[in-house]
């Protein structure tokens, strides 16, 4: 099957500068050869450039819109049209506000194939204020909120094609870090959220298992948004807002191995590497191992080392 590498340069949706920098640094880690050493043929189609919109205008809860709008705008064009041509889209952020077209282009995708879209956002945060909720004005920690339709973000998509995706279509993994009228906002829609504190309970496995088989009941295709923030900061600095406490090398890459093994995965956003705060590499480089581990490397092949236990 094929694969699209698509970059999307976009860091204003974030607090900190330097995610513009994130795709590049992914294609130096070996995303290509790695993904193409699997047995994939993947086209790396570079980096998107936003489209223009001066006739927007930010505000302080919704800080750079007209490019955050004309990235999402460009973001979901792109991920519409490579969704239907049946090619698998890896996004490369940037910031997580590329989400919002990304997301966007998929869920419009599976609306007309009459395939129902979930979405898995492995995320510190929840990404779900809108601009009366926001503490920040960051539009990356909006752009769940954005995707299931919450009011207030009409201008990104203004007379495009605007998709709605159900909360309840939505799992959160991984969150630590909430803000209190965004907490409200998420139980009052219903979101699921696995927190770390239900991640310590019962294990990465259990949790993932849960989500693999809502989806596949459903006959659904699960969309992964991937933030950098999601891991322990320790095995991932590059980024700009990590929170103590994130997933360990293990539970990633056991996450990953068992999105592989379900078949479900349709799409895929890796975002808010910032290659700037990185320490040598370290984390660009773990992300090409997690994003090879989704696309099915294994330490053996599992079927054997199965049988050879029995
Ligand atoms: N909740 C905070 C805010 O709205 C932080 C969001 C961080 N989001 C992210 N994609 N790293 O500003
Ligand atoms: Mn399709
Ligand atoms: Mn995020
Ligand atoms: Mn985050």
């Amino acid at each position: 099957s094929r694969i699209a590498l698509v970059g999307a340069p976009v860091e204003v949706g974030a607090g900190h500068r330097g995610a513009v920098m994130g795709p590049a640094a992914l294609r130096t880690a070996g995303l290509l050869p790695s993904l193409r050493g699997l047995g994939f043929e993947v086209e790396d189609q570079g980096d998107l450039a936003p489209r223009p919109l001066p006739e927007l205008q930010e505000t302080p809860q919704m800080r750079f819109l007209p490019e955050i709008a004309g990235w999402a705008r460009v973001l979901s064009d792109r991920a519409y049209a490579l969704m239907n041509e049946g090619v698998l889209p890896i996004f490369l952020g940037g910031d997580h506000s590329l989400s919002m077209g990304s997301v966007n282009g998929v869920l419009r995708h599976s609306r007309e194939a009459g395939r129902e879209l979930f979405v898995l956002w492995l995320d510190a945060h929840s990404d779900f204020n809108t601009p009366e909720t926001t503490p920040s004005g960051n539009m990356h920690g909006m752009s769940a909120a954005l995707l299931c339709g919450e009011p207030g973000l009409d201008d990104v998509f203004g007379p495009e094609p605007r998709e709605r995706l159900d909360p309840q279509n939505l799992t959160i993994f991984g969150a630590r870090s909430i803000d209190r009228e965004e907490r409200a906002l998420l139980r009052r829609r219903g979101v699921e959220v696995f927190d770390m504190r239900l991640v310590d309970e019962y294990g990465v496995s259990v949790l993932m298992r849960r989500i693999i088989d809502k989806v596949a009941a459903r006959n659904g295709v699960l969309h992964v948004s991937l933030d950098v923030d999601f891991l322990e900061p320790a095995i991932a600095p590059g980024v700009g807002t990590t929170v103590p406490g994130g997933a360990t090398y293990r539970e990633a890459h056991l996450i990953m191995e068992m999105l592989h093994d379900s078949g479900l995965v349709g799409s895929l956003d890796v975002v808010e590497l910032n290659p700037f705060l990185d320490d040598r590499g370290k984390s660009a480089l773990l992300l090409v191992d997690l994003v090879s581990s989704l696309f099915g490397r294994q330490i053996i092949d599992r079927a054997g080392a199965l049988e050879r236990a029995s």
